[in-house]
């Protein structure tokens, strides 16, 4: 054991010495890579790191959406990558029960303990039907309406309007995830951080969730021994992931400890209160069987889903509209055409119902998320031996990868105009809402672990950008560089700074 241990140290120094040299001879950027003796084509993966989604689009496109990536040797990094939907209906559906989470996902995202990302069988299920049953009770959507619109009425209009009066530039997306932190804390823990203020405070653990989406693809792409060597010596990205992990528990275990309130019941609904009566339940399944970490997984999952994702596909919405002025006129249309009311007060409130007739503004949602599903991949490994439909054999534990960043971008699945931002493709004839198959279209995820807040996503989305559209004129500041993150949720790279001028609507 401790010999195996010696070698795999020696081992990494003469690696990287012989991987330094070999990436210096490769220098093709995006052709069918050499599978090279060792290191297999771990090699071009290194080098294409920063741009890894556009990278495996590359690879992608050219073989027909699937391609078997060749790993180096002995590190267990032979990977499918697929974007077929054939394939990710066979994953996540047909033979559902074969992919299970399983260990090496565990491994990777232990962050997230024993939440719903994480867990699989009897655990999964547990969390699936309890989460599922507080979001179907009748109170769940009038609090959430309230909720948004607080957050909007004081928070993101007056932080708006502050930035307006000052004449200084913006950063959109930091704005919309810090909207979303704060609306999912007081969601799941009944408090809110108030970081979306004027002085826009720093809190640590709101901006943890960045460098911990980028340590997560890290993982991903690294042998194993790697990471965990980075772990062992805290550096890299490996520490920042430890201190995101350290402000994530410094902020959740306070709140969960409280007494047993977490808060009152607000409208006889709170989620965490919840979750710790059903607690009982479910104790011999948790591996820790530790109340107050079960809750700290719990909401740190669902905080997880509900801050990355929705503010990810408002930002890229706003950059894509701001290339795009034709078709945020529409949007401006639709709300003059189908929200007559006015209310004669300093913001105009869009509800949950009116925002439900706003078509168009949904349509463009989808080709946000089309070109860049905040998730932008999933991997899976089978338990049993398996043959997908495109004819790949997968042995028991190989790693499959469905990118769902590269199926938005394939013309043998949306056409030769795929690269287009186009919100017409998701309206019918009769100006309804056009359904994609999952498969096709999985930015949130496709069978039985289909995302579960889909509908409250639109909402929040739908609200939001509708005030904001409303309201202002947003331009992308000059020469702002704009690109996706090298990390499991396609942020923006640098954000998104844009200058804000009021719209005369009165
Ligand atoms: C644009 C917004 C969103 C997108 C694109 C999205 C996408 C996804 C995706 C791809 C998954 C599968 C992840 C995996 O299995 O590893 C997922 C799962 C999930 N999402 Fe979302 N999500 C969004 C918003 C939300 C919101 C606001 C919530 C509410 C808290 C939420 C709750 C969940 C939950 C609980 C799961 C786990 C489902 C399961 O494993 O059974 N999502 N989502």
């Amino acid at each position: 054991m401790a010999l195996y241990a010696y070698l795999e140290i020696l081992l990494i120094p003469i690696s990287v010495i012989f991987l330094y040299f070999l990436m210096i001879r490769v220098q093709k950027k995006s052709s069918v890579p050499t599978n090279w003796p060792v290191l297999g084509m771990l090699p071009y993966l290194l080098q294409n790191s920063h741009r890894i989604h556009e990278y495996v689009t590359e690879l992608l496109t050219g073989s027909n959406g699937t391609f078997e990536f060749k790993g180096p040797w002995f590190c267990n990094m032979d990977i499918l990558l697929t974007s077929d939907p054939a394939n990710i209906h066979h994953v996540f559906s047909k033979n559902f029960s074969n992919y299970p989470k399983g260990p090496e996902f565990r491994e990777i995202f232990e962050i997230l303990g024993d939440g719903i990302f994480n867990a699989d069988f009897e655990l999964w299920e547990f969390h699936r039907k309890t989460t599922l049953s507080l979001m179907t009770q009748p109170t769940f959507y009038s609090l959430l309406e309230r909720n948004i619109w607080e957050k909007i009425e004081k928070g993101l209009l007056p932080v708006l309007d502050g930035f307006l009066e000052k004449g200084v530039d913006l950063d959109l997306q930091d704005v919309f995830q810090r909207f979303t932190f704060d609306s999912i804390c007081k969601l799941v823990l009944d408090y809110d951080p108030e970081s979306l203020s004027v002085d826009l405070p720093y809190i640590p653990c709101e901006k943890a969730f960045n460098g911990t989406v980028e340590a997560l693809l890290h993982r991903h792409i690294l042998p194993v021994m790697f990471w965990k060597l980075q772990k062992w010596l805290q550096i890299g990205k490996e520490k920042t992931l430890m201190k995101a992990w350290k402000s994530f528990d410094e902020f959740i275990y306070p709140l969960v400890s409280i007494n047993d309130g977490v808060g009152k019941d607000c409208d006889g609904f709170n989620l965490l209160k919840s979750f710790k009566r059903k607690y009982e339940e479910i104790k011999n399944c948790s591996s820790s069987g530790d109340s107050r970490k079960f809750l700290r997984d719990t909401s740190l999952n669902l905080m997880f889903a509900g801050r990355d994702t929705t503010s990810t596909c408002l930002a890229w919405l706003f950059w894509l509209l701001a290339a795009n002025p034709s078709a945020e006129m529409k949007i401006r249309q639709e709300i003059e055409d189908e929200l007559h009311e006015r209310e004669n007060k300093k913001w105009r409130n869009f509800s949950v119902k009116e925002s439900k007739k706003l078509n168009y503004l949904h349509g463009a949602l989808c080709e946000s998320l089309r070109l860049f599903p905040p998730v932008a991949l999933e991997h899976k490994a089978p338990i049993k031996p398996d043959i997908l439909p495109t004819g790949n054999h997968i042995p028991e534990n190989k790693m499959v990868v469905l990118s769902f960043y590269s199926m938005g971008r394939m013309e043998m699945i949306w056409g030769k105009d795929c690269l287009d931002f186009k919100p017409e493709r998701w309206i019918t004839e009769r100006g309804g809402i056009k359904h994609e198959p999952s498969y096709k279209f999985p930015a949130f995820n496709a069978g039985p672990r289909t995302c579960l807040g889909k509908e409250m996503a639109f909402i929040q989305m739908k609200m939001v950008a509708a005030t904001v559209i409303y309201h202002y004129n947003i331009e992308v500041v000059k020469d702002h560089k704009v690109s996706a993150s090298d990390s499991i949720v396609i942020q923006m790279k640098h954000g998104l700074r844009v200058k804000l001028s009021k719209r005369n609507v009165n």
